[in-house]
């Protein structure tokens, strides 16, 4: 099986590019990030004190996530409820960057994104995906953008969805926030792996961004 694993910071593209690559190469695409803000959301559902270890362990043993394929595209359930749409709220995005950073919580995790890699040819996004999960994925690429473009990014989705709640400001002020959590923390920090290619798109267009991935899996793969 091949994998592709893509790592990077928040809203540099990752779905975006991963889900246009996979669907030319026929790739199946798995976006862990998803998984993350499941639990997050259980968390949030159940008044977890993330702080606490016991309440922690207590959360996982009443938590099972599951990832399906429907017409091609990853949903994602928590106990057995599809919660695909639920878990992309900035409430839900927050407490995603607080409990990926517990080991636990990585740990339970680790064996549901390795299994869809032995049995699937995967391209998959998260942040440690090429340097903890995957690390003999034959191609590994860091996608990034300056804060600024992702921020400018995110705002115009937002208006395009009719969202008009969030400023410029604070969702650059999110983004700094994450970069910072994601980037930090003791366990499976967010940073390139050794062995990946650091592509950055903050002046290209999708377009162009997925043209570049391309080169770089038909480089790596013969
Ligand atoms: O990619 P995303 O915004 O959906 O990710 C939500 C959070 O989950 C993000 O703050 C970092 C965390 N995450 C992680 O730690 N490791 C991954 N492989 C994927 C996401």
């Amino acid at each position: 099986m091949i994998s592709i694993a893509i790592d990077g910071p928040a809203g540099a593209g990752k779905s975006t590019i991963a889900k246009a690559v996979a669907k030319q190469l026929e790739y199946i695409y798995v976006d862990t990030g998803a998984l993350y803000r499941s639990i997050a959301l259980n968390a949030i559902n159940s008044g977890t004190n993330t702080d606490n270890e016991a309440e922690i362990n207590e959360l996982l043993n009443n938590t099972k996530v599951e990832i399906k394929f429907i017409n091609g595209e990853q949903r994602v359930f928590l106990n057995s409820q599809d919660v695909s749409d639920k878990i992309r709220t900035t409430e839900v995005s927050m407490m995603a960057s607080k409990v990926s950073a517990i080991a636990t919580v990585r740990d339970f995790l680790l064996e549901l994104q390795r299994g869809l890699a032995r049995e699937n040819n995967v391209i998959m996004d998260g942040r440690d995906i090429g340097t903890v999960v995957l690390p003999q994925a034959q191609v590994k690429i860091f996608l990034t953008a300056s804060a600024q473009c992702r921020a400018k990014r995110r705002y115009k989705d937002y208006l395009a969805a009719g969202n008009t709640q969030e400023s410029y400001e604070q969702i650059l002020a999110d983004i700094q926030q994450r970069d910072y959590n994601d980037s930090h923390r003791a366990v499976a920090p967010l940073k390139p792996a050794e062995d990946s290619v650091v592509v950055d798109t903050s002046d290209d267009t999708l377009e162009q961004s997925v043209e570049k991935i391309i080169a770089v899996v038909n480089s790596k793969i013969k």
